[in-house]
């Protein structure tokens, strides 16, 4: 059943605009606004972001925003939007066609919408809550998949030594399990590719939720299963195994 509401709508819209600023980008010189050793933050992050803002609270003015690049709109609001403007920023300023934009609502602690779009390959994944999730408006399955060693994972490694540090045993770990091992750059993309069968799990150290919030929703509207822990050294980092929930992936 999808239903079509105007959050979904506006969530759509506002990615398509976004996507097709950062088409007609790629490649192209950018300015960096920092330069870390494990992470790169672009002009551009910051000007999609408010693209995407403009669009979003645009439509619901009472409404509040979290993106990686700030927060805006009204603190007090039940509604939050959950934006990342580039997923996979290193990919894009390596030029590596592999990034997206993800937008999810959550009303109080309930995600409402969630839209994951590729503007490379022009694939849109959406969902809301009690709908089924899509990808190019066609209904979307997790993997069949019940076999590690049939398994194809996605891992992904943070920002800092210590996220690095944590993830790299279970690296160490899977890559010996699983038919394949991946690190693809765009924890958003991993999700999405999550709910449409494409790979069969994604495990990362030190997520932040504007990467995964909507990719959690199209995950579990498609099937599967998404497992989030808090860090205990860093309150907005979470750790996160999301899979097609049919593998057994415990130590
Ligand atoms: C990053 C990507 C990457 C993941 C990092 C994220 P960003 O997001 O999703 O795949 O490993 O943890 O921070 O910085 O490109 O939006």
């Amino acid at each position: 059943m999808s239903l079509n509401t105007p959050y979904l709508d506006c969530a759509r819209s506002a990615a398509l605009e976004a996507g097709a600023f950062l088409r007609e980008h790629f490649g192209s010189e950018l300015n960096v606004n920092a330069l870390e050793k494990h992470d790169i933050k672009l002009e551009l992050d910051v000007q999609t972001q408010e693209l995407i803002t403009q669009r979003l609270l645009g439509t619901f003015p009472d409404h509040a925003l979290y993106g990686e690049e700030g927060i805006a709109g009204n603190p007090a609001s039940d509604f939050q939007w959950i934006v990342d403007p580039i997923d996979g920023t290193v990919n894009y300023f390596y030029s590596i066609p592999h990034f997206c934009i993800s937008i999810a609502l959550r009303e109080k602690k309930t995600l409402l919408v969630g839209v994951i779009y590729d503007p490379m390959r022009d694939e849109m994944w959406a969902v809301e809550r009690g709908g089924e999730a899509t990808l190019n408006g066609k209904p979307i399955h997790v993997s069949g998949r019940t076999e590690l060693s049939e398994a194809v994972l996605s891992v992904g490694f943070s920002k800092t030594g210590t996220t690095i540090n944590a993830g790299l045993p279970m690296l160490e770990k899977m890559v010996h399990r699983a038919r394949k091992c991946r690190l693809m750059g765009s924890a958003a993309l991993d999700m999405a590719y999550i709910s449409c069968g494409r790979l069969d799990a994604y495990i990362e150290q030190g997520i932040s939720l504007w990467d995964v919030a909507a990719g959690i929703l199209l995950i579990e509207a498609a099937g599967g299963k998404v497992e989030m822990n808090p860090r205990p050294d860093n309150k907005d980092k979470y750790s996160i195994v999301a899979s097609n929930g049919k593998l057994d992936l415990a130590d």
